[in-house]
Formats: structure tokens, C-alpha cells, sequence
């Protein structure tokens, strides 16, 4: 088992170094099949989708952000062949397999509702008041079975029904808006762009006044840090890196 797990692991491995850093053919021992926009590639096995669209020389300067999971830029919709199945994923996060029909989604052309959450009382009726289509949902579990965080974006959705901020905040926190919920919608909710609404407001209205942020918004907008984020907009990226690592290490001793 333990052996199985390392070659998989050195399988992968070689395969990420192969799409990052110029290919040699010769040291890839598995290949799959995938088709872009109808037309067939071999792809090295073990890479992700992003990877292996990159690999059969497609260029990303849309749908592509963080590369590691947290901007939801990189929607991706696939079906693999013999399945009847239309599957969606995050490019970025997912392994590409033999036979798979994908399609990017540069962009959710999902409607945004436009307000001011100044004006806006702490009532639960805003998000039908701006989201109406949220009174459609049917119950039918696509948008949780879709997130790929992971998230029970149904359940926040009836909570936003109900009104309940809190639940609609908390329940969607990790929502990294990539759209991918309202795309598979039936009822065509914008389920992401609904609990964005619900998490400003609880954030604005639901939560007391954390004194420690007051101050350090205050130290910001007097220009406390400027001449240190001017040092750290000058860094090149090595030293930048260093900068990250060394702050990262100083969190965790505190
Ligand atoms: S590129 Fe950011 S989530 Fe995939």
C-alpha cells in the first residue's frame, strides 16, 4: 500500500514538474486522452485540468487566478465519455481523467443586485427584495451537490429565505464565488451573489464593533503603513516570498 502511494505520489510529481517547467516526453510513463472544444489531446496522467489544458498548449489569461483553489476563477464544466453526466469542477483542483469533454467557463454571466447596504434596514425581507428568485428554489440539493468547497449551499439558502443573516453568513463564509452553483441552478438563483449580500449585511449589522479593527482601519487611513507598503510593493518576487515565510513563521510562534 505504502508503495502504491509513492509512485502515485512520484507519478504526480513527475508529471507537475513536466507542465511547469518544459516537457520531456521521453520521462512521462502515463498518458490520457482529453477533448478541448471537440478536438482530441494526449495529456501526460496525474495532471490537473488547468494543467493539462496548458499542457495541449492552451494559454490561460482568463479563468485562472490563485491556481490553488481560493478564487473560484477557473469554473470548469465536463462530462467524461460513456457517462451522461454533465460535471462541473474547479480546473485548478481537479485531476484530469481519460476521456473528458472540457469546457471553461471564463465567466457566470449571473445577475448582480445593485444596493447600498447604508441604506438597507436589518430586515430579513432584502434578500427577496433583491434576490426574488431565491423564493423558487425547489429543494432540489444541485447547488450543494456542485460547490466545490464543499459548502450546504441549500441550506443557506433557505436560511436567506427565512431571513436569518447569521446562518446565510456563517454557512457560506468559505464561498469563494465561483459561480458554479448558480450555473447548475434549475431555478436560476444566484445563490453566491445572495449570501454576499447576507454576509455584508450581518457584517455591517449583526456583529459588534470589534474595537482592535476600528483602531487599525484608523492607523491605515492616517497613513501609518504607508512607507511600508510602499517597501513591499518594491520587493522582487524572491524577496517577497522571504517576507511572506517570515511572517508566516512569526504567526505561528504567536
Ligand atoms: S485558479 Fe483560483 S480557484 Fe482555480
Amino acid at each position: 500500500m505504502e508503495e502504491k502511494r509513492r509512485d502515485l505520489m512520484e507519478e504526480i510529481a513527475e508529471a507537475n514538474s513536466s507542465a511547469s517547467s518544459g516537457i520531456d516526453d521521453k520521462k512521462i510513463k502515463h498518458w490520457i486522452h482529453i477533448y478541448v472544444l471537440g478536438k482530441q489531446y494526449k495529456v501526460p496522467a496525474s495532471l490537473t485540468i488547468m494543467q493539462a489544458l496548458e499542457y495541449a498548449g492552451y494559454r490561460f489569461n482568463k479563468s485562472v487566478g490563485c491556481r490553488a483553489g481560493f478564487c473560484g476563477a477557473c469554473s470548469t464544466m465536463y462530462r467524461v465519455e460513456g457517462d451522461y453526466k454533465i460535471k462541473t469542477a474547479l480546473a485548478c483542483q481537479t485531476m484530469a481523467e481519460d476521456g473528458m469533454y472540457l469546457v471553461q467557463i471564463p465567466f457566470s454571466p449571473a445577475v448582480k443586485a445593485k444596493y447600498d447596504i447604508n441604506n438597507e434596514p436589518y430586515d430579513g425581507n432584502v434578500f427577496l427584495k433583491y434576490y426574488p428568485e431565491l423564493a423558487r428554489c425547489v429543494s432540489c440539493n444541485t447547488c450543494t451537490k456542485t460547490c466545490p468547497q464543499d459548502l450546504q449551499v441549500m441550506d443557506y439558502v433557505q436560511a436567506a429565505i427565512k431571513g436569518d443573516f447569521q446562518k446565510v453568513a456563517e454557512w457560506s463564509f468559505d464561498c469563494i464565488q465561483c459561480g458554479l452553483c448558480a450555473v447548475r441552478c434549475p431555478a436560476e438563483i444566484v445563490q453566491y451573489h445572495a449570501a454576499q449580500l447576507g454576509r455584508r449585511m450581518y457584517g455591517k449589522y449583526g456583529l459588534s464593533e470589534e474595537p482592535n479593527i476600528v483602531k487599525r482601519v484608523e492607523e491605515i487611513m492616517s497613513g501609518k503603513f504607508e512607507e511600508e507598503f510602499k517597501k513591499v510593493m518594491s520587493l522582487q518576487k524572491d524577496e517577497l516570498e522571504k517576507v511572506y515565510v517570515k511572517q508566516q513563521n512569526e504567526r505561528e510562534i504567536y
